[in-house]
């Protein structure tokens, strides 16, 4: 095991660029929001230096408005599409003026980040002063997510594009985008000139992702606008546990650090609501787990997928029954003999794809917040399963970015997807391997 975390360091070396990480070489030039954040978890073990830089890169590319975009395009290249010219971030009126990005964000991982670095620290004092210096734009963030993205004022944010999400071409959107007819666009993807387009997202998919983007374009990135016109407007369970997770973790560093008392009342009450519409609006009792909610249609998505069971990750589930409920759930559908945990769609759907991107390879991110969550409830044994299955699947297929769930496809064939020497893959080996929870 020794060697593989060596070789997990000398991947996020060799992503490293100065102030900040990339993904991957080439599939991913720039800096990418949750992807900096698991990736400062893994630094935090041996380089502190290098985590604080990243989450400080990250959040120096902050809007005026408290927004943080999902990718920060810190230098040039030609190997991603769609890039800055795309994206117009300059658009927004409080746009960063120092750095191009996105118009849309990620899942907001950064709160509890920090917190992760805290604890992992052997120097508190000194990461607690940094910390000090980084919270209240975490804290601007949330207050903006809370202000402008929930509408209907129950405590869950929404996402208004799937790239938001990180689960980008899910089946959950399927019937989403079915509502949408986009033009067929003109350009050139670069993603399948480094990965095969068997492990991606389809050209016509990727027309809908453009088409959501020109209708925020055409109206600045406003969101009052976006609420009022995206075909896509989701409440997503995993994007608002990431939230929640990362007010818990705010509230307990606002406390280390002293007095905020005001932020801390409004963080707890932030998450006394947030948690409340969790169990009613997003736990699907039938199913047994929490499911996405689409709030352009106003309906429910039924589908079973890892994000169904990421609630576990904060204090959202609030009976040993509903707990219980979701990792038998797990182990029925996800958990057979021949297969690792925990594939990000269940395969005992049609729509699960082995191979394809987000609808149904392991995600060793997603596989970490499962495992913590576990831990944390004490299914000790199925969380051993989860970290052990995480292990196996990177000693035996290398630091892909995704894999297959079948055991019996990594004893013959190439069974890691998508980018290789991946950062978060790397990093929260590190974790998994140095960290004894
Ligand atoms: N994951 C997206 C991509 O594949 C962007 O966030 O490019």
């Amino acid at each position: 095991m020794k060697k593989l975390e060596n070789e997990a360091k000398r991947v996020l070396l060799k992503n490293w660029k100065d102030g900040f990480s990339v993904p991957c070489a080439n599939l991913y030039p720039f800096q990418w929001k949750w992807d900096s954040g698991f990736i400062a978890i893994g630094f935090a073990h041996f380089d502190m230096d290098k985590a604080e830089k990243e989450i400080a890169t990250l959040l120096a590319a902050q809007w005026d408005n408290g927004f943080i975009p999902h990718i920060v395009f810190h230098t040039e290249s030609d190997t991603y599409f769609p890039g800055p010219d795309f994206h117009q971030s300059e658009l927004h009126p409080q746009s960063s003026k120092t750095y191009k990005s996105t118009g849309m964000t990620q899942p907001p991982v950064t709160g509890f980040v920090l917190e992760e670095m805290y604890n992992i620290s052997t120097n508190k004092t000194a990461t607690l002063a940094y910390i000090n210096s980084m919270i209240d734009k975490v804290y601007h963030n949330h207050t903006y997510f809370y202000e402008n993205r929930d509408p209907n004022n129950e405590g869950l944010v929404y996402i208004y594009h799937n790239w938001e999400s990180g689960t980008d071409n899910s089946p959950i959107w399927d019937d989403i985008f079915a509502t949408m007819n986009p033009p067929h666009y003109e350009f050139k993807r670069r993603d399948t000139t480094h990965v095969d387009a068997s492990e991606r997202p389809t050209n016509r998919e990727y027309d809908h992702y453009l088409h959501i983007i020109n209708i925020a374009k055409e109206h600045n990135y406003s969101d009052e606008k976006i609420a009022e016109l995206s075909p896509f407007l989701v409440q997503d369970p995993l994007f608002n546990t990431m939230l929640i997770k990362s007010n818990e973790a705010l509230i307990n560093l606002y406390k280390l650090i002293g007095g905020n008392v005001d932020k801390i009342a409004q963080l707890t009450q932030w998450n006394t609501k947030a948690v409340h519409s969790m169990n009613t609006k997003l736990y699907d009792k039938d199913l047994k787990v929490y499911v996405h909610y689409d709030l352009r249609n106003e309906k429910p998505i039924p589908f079973i997928t890892s994000s169904s069971f990421s609630p576990i990750f904060a204090n959202i589930a609030t009976t040993p029954e509903q707990v219980k409920g979701l990792v038998d759930v797990m182990l029925d559908k996800f958990g057979g003999e021949d297969m690792y945990l925990c594939a990000s769609f269940d395969p005992t759907n049609e729509l699960f794809n082995p191979k394809k991107y987000w609808r149904g390879p392991v995600w060793v991110n997603l596989n970490w917040m499962l495992y913590r969550g576990l831990r944390k409830y004490g299914y000790n044994e199925v969380a051993d399963r989860v970290k052990n299955d995480t292990l196996e699947i990177v000693e035996k297929s290398g630091f892909y970015e995704y894999f297959d769930a079948r055991k019996s496809v990594h004893l013959t064939d190439k069974a890691g997807y998508g980018g290789g020497d991946f950062s978060w893959t790397a990093a929260l080996l590190i974790d998994l391997l140095q960290n004894k929870i």
